[in-house]
Formats: C-alpha cells, structure tokens, sequence
C-alpha cells in the first residue's frame, strides 16, 4: 500500500510502498477515508523527532475492512475515528474514566514488533495510528465507531482538534451555563473550544488572536467578542468586557508572554487552561499569594481530557444534529501525495484546516 513516510527531522512526507502486517489480537486494519494535517505531526517532523522511518498522521478516519481474533468492540465495515490516546483498559485511572491519563498506554502496542515495514525493515507508527496511509492497522482502544451517514473528512478532525479544543471546554473546565470565557488563539484547536462552550451554554465567548481572518472565522463559530491582540491589549480588554474577569482561559498558543496575559485575565475563582505548546520554554510563573487569596487554578490539559469512546460519538451526533460546526474548519482537501504543500498551506492565515481525502 501507498504511505506517505518520513525519513528524519526536515525530510518531508514522501510517498512509498510500504507493507501492513495482518491483524492480530485486538488490531483493526481500516482503509483510510480521510486524514487531518495536525501541526504536531509537522511538529514531529521538523523539531520534536522520534523514531524514523515513521509514518505519522493522527487524524484519521475509515472503515473497517478486518479484525483480530480478540478484536470485540468494532466489525468489518464500520466506520470509524482514530485517536492518539492510548490506553489500557484496566489500570486504576481507566477504571476511574481517565483514559487519557492511563499508566500503561503502551499496551494497545504490538508487543512483537512493528505493525509497519518498508523493504523488510520496521516503520514506527506515529501514536499508534499512522494515518498518512491508504491502510492502518490500529489497536482497537483506540478507535471509536461513528455513525455511517457521518462524512468522512470532519470525522477525521475529531480525532484530535476537536477532542481537544471541546473536550478543554467541556471535560477539563467543565464549563456551566453563563460562564465566561476567553479562547487565546482561534487555530483549528481553538474554534472547537468555541464550539464546545456554546453546547456549554457559556455566556460570554471571547476570541483573541492576532490574525484578523482568524478572529473572523472566531465570530462565525459562535465569539461573542473579538480581539486582535497585535492592536488591543488583550488583557485590558478582557477585563473591560467582563468587569471582573473571566472564569476560563483557554491558551492554545503557548508562548511565555501570551500565557501570562491569560493567567492575568482570570477572575476571582478563575482558570487557566494550558493546551499550545509553542515554544519548547512553555509555561507560566504563579504567584501562590495571587492565585490563593483569589482561589484560582492553572491546569495542564491533554487531548481535553477525553474518553474517545464516549466523546467521539457524541461530538459526531452533535455535527450531524447540525449543532457543533465542522465544515467550515475544512479549508481545502487534498491528495495523499501532497502533504508537504498542505502543511506549507497551513502558514496563511485564511486556511483553518486541510484533509487528506484522495487517497487513490
Ligand atoms: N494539549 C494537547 O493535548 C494538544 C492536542 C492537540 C494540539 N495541541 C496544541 O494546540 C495548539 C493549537 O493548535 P492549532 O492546530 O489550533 O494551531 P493553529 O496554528 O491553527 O492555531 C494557533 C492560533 O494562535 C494564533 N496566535 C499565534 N500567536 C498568537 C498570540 N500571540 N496571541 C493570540 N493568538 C495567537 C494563530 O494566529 C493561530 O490562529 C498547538 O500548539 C498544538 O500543538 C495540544
Ligand atoms: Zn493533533
Ligand atoms: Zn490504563
């Protein structure tokens, strides 16, 4: 089968002939319909690194074509959504409904090697899903059945922006009807966090980016308010809007300076929700006077705190109720060949997110 693979750090997506092994245990062989380009894969590709040979790729979305012999929660022809969250089913935080923290992920692993090979040699899997790929074969934890009439291309991005940016919303902050909050950074992430604060009932929804086409595209999923912090102080202006600051901040751009105009936007019994990771030196300094004598909290989220077997589904039915938008995330689709352009398409600002959906 065809797959798109990296060979190191700066060497692109390049197409090859690549073999997936049969299924075994509890894998899923799916052909893949559609693939989201997630910055963390070019992340990966350009800085992060790993193991190479690899083939990344972890919004994915296809139907199943065969299973395992101990494969139990999905059937050949379903159709279904990847995640990179993997986990093991048994360990005390999956008994507690944490999955996405479980202690022992590496068990949706194949214990005897690659699933992937390239000429006889092992290809890494990227999160266990390698979606850049015509085929994948997947542990089954982590895929989540959707409903057939689902298309295929928003399937796929809810395997992880929306996982994320609604999951960040709804799960990690749990935010109630009337709250307020501020989204930093209006990104293929963050206009899911918008999304999920209007199934939340949140009161007021700020946007703040530095990109005026992406504070529009914030307004049309559902900004209350918009800030061009290039232009505006972002702080101030939060402050102005909500008078006493806001219950939840969402910094999806993770830059020092940006995360610290987020913690000073909060209010008394605020939160601030650290989900971008925009430069390796990340992070905030707390004042434990300030955020004691205010009761506030500063959280890190991943994958937005979700259960994918219940949240997948549910963010599917919300789309096709025609209550959560994921077509207007979807700027341009794209062949299995073109990776490379994709993700240099993703540097202007007009483009939200691009799906892999030729995959002949
Ligand atoms: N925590 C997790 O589990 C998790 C999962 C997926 C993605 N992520 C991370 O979430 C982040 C967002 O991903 P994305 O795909 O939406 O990226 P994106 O590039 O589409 O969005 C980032 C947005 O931030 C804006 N921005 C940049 N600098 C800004 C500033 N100073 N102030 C305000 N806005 C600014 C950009 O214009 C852009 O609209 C990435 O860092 C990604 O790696 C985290
Ligand atoms: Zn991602
Ligand atoms: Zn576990």
């Amino acid at each position: 089968m065809k797959a798109s693979v990296t060979t190191g750090l700066g060497q692109g997506f390049v197409l090859e002939e690549i073999d997936l092994a049969d299924p075994i245990g509890h894998e899923v062989r799916i052909e893949v319909k559609a693939s989201g380009l997630c910055h963390s894969d070019l992340s990966v590709a350009t800085f992060i690194g790993g193991a190479f040979p690899v083939v990344l790729g972890h919004e994915v979305a296809g139907v199943v074509t065969a299973v395992g012999p101990q494969v139990t929660q999905v059937k050949v022809g379903d159709h279904v959504v990847g995640s990179l969250i993997q986990y093991c089913g048994a360990c005390v935080n999956c008994l507690a409904g944490r999955s996405y923290i479980c202690l022992h992920p590496s068990a949706t692993e194949r214990a005897t090697g690659s699933r992937l090979s390239w000429n006889g040699e092992p290809v890494a899997q990227g999160m266990g899903l390698a979606g850049f790929a015509q085929e994948a074969l997947i542990h089954e934890n982590q895929l989540a059945v959707v409903p057939d009439e689902m298309p295929w291309a928003p399937a796929a991005l809810i395997g992880c922006g929306v996982l994320t940016g609604a999951g960040a919303v709804l799960n990690s902050a749990n935010v109630r009807q009337g709250d307020t909050v501020v989204v930093i950074g209006a990104g293929g992430v963050g206009l899911n966090a918008i999304s999920g604060a209007r199934l939340a009932g949140a009161g007021t929804i700020i946007a703040t980016d530095i990109e005026d086409a992406k504070l529009d595209r914030a307004k049309a999923f559902g900004a209350t308010h918009v800030i061009n912090s290039r232009t505006i102080d972002p702080v101030e202006a939060v402050r102005d809007l909500t008078g006493t600051g806001a219950d939840h901040v969402f910094d999806f751009v993770g830059v020092r300076p940006v995360t610290a105009q987020g913690g000073q936007m909060l209010g008394k019994g605020g939160g601030l929700y650290l989900i971008g990771v925009g430069a390796m030196d990340a992070g905030i300094e707390v004042s434990a006077l300030v955020a004691l004598s205010n009761s506030q909290k500063v959280q890190g989220v991943y994958m937005g705190s979700s259960e994918l077997k219940r949240d997948i589904p549910f963010y599917a039915s919300m789309y096709l109720q025609g209550r959560m938008n994921l077509d207007d995330l979807i700027t341009k689709e794209i062949g299995l060949a073109d990776i490379n352009a994709g993700y240099d398409s993703l540097k202007d600002s007009s483009t939200a997110r691009v799906v892999i959906t030729d995959l002949s």
